[in-house]
């Protein structure tokens, strides 16, 4: 089954949007098999965001991702990593359409409240990087 990595940003944890943000997922039919609040070292942010190193943005993206609490977490389901993304809305949020999350709580890019693996490549990578093996889950929902 298909998964992906996402991760309520600092912003998104400081304006109370995670329950929010978390709910709009499973509601969708997602199944959350990992989850945590965790603050991301500089290592692993530059790791995670490695693709962008050299932009100008940079700098500023690692400073802003590690100065808080992020709340991170692999949902798993069919299509999950393009209908996440969807949900999410485009990276800026001006322009992300209205309803979707960054769409509904964002006007800076910077600070978009949310991040989502673009591909199957990204959602293995990044999994990997903030979960181990024995930090996702298996369970049934049929109840
Ligand atoms: P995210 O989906 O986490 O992936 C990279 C992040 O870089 C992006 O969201 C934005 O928050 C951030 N960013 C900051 N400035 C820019 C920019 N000019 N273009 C694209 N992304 C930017």
């Amino acid at each position: 089954m298909e998964r992906t990595y996402l991760m309520v940003k600092p912003d998104g944890v400081q304006r109370s949007l995670a329950g929010e943000i978390i709910s709009r997922f499973e509601k969708k039919g997602f199944k959350i098999i990992g989850l945590k609040m965790l603050q991301i070292s500089r290592a692993i942010a530059e790791k995670h965001y490695g693709e962008h190193a050299g932009k100008p943005f940079f700098a500023g993206l690692v400073d802003f991702i590690t100065s808080g609490p992020v709340v991170a977490m692999v949902l798993e389901g069919s299509g999950v990593i393009n209908a996440a993304r969807e949900m999410m809305g485009a990276t800026n949020p001006l322009k992300a359409a209205p309803g979707t999350i960054r769409g509904s709580y964002g006007i800076d890019t910077g600070r978009n409240i949310i991040h989502g693996s673009d591909s199957p490549e990204s959602a293995a990578r990044e999994i990997s990087l903030f979960f181990r093996e024995d930090e996702l889950f298996s369970y049934n929902r049929d109840v």
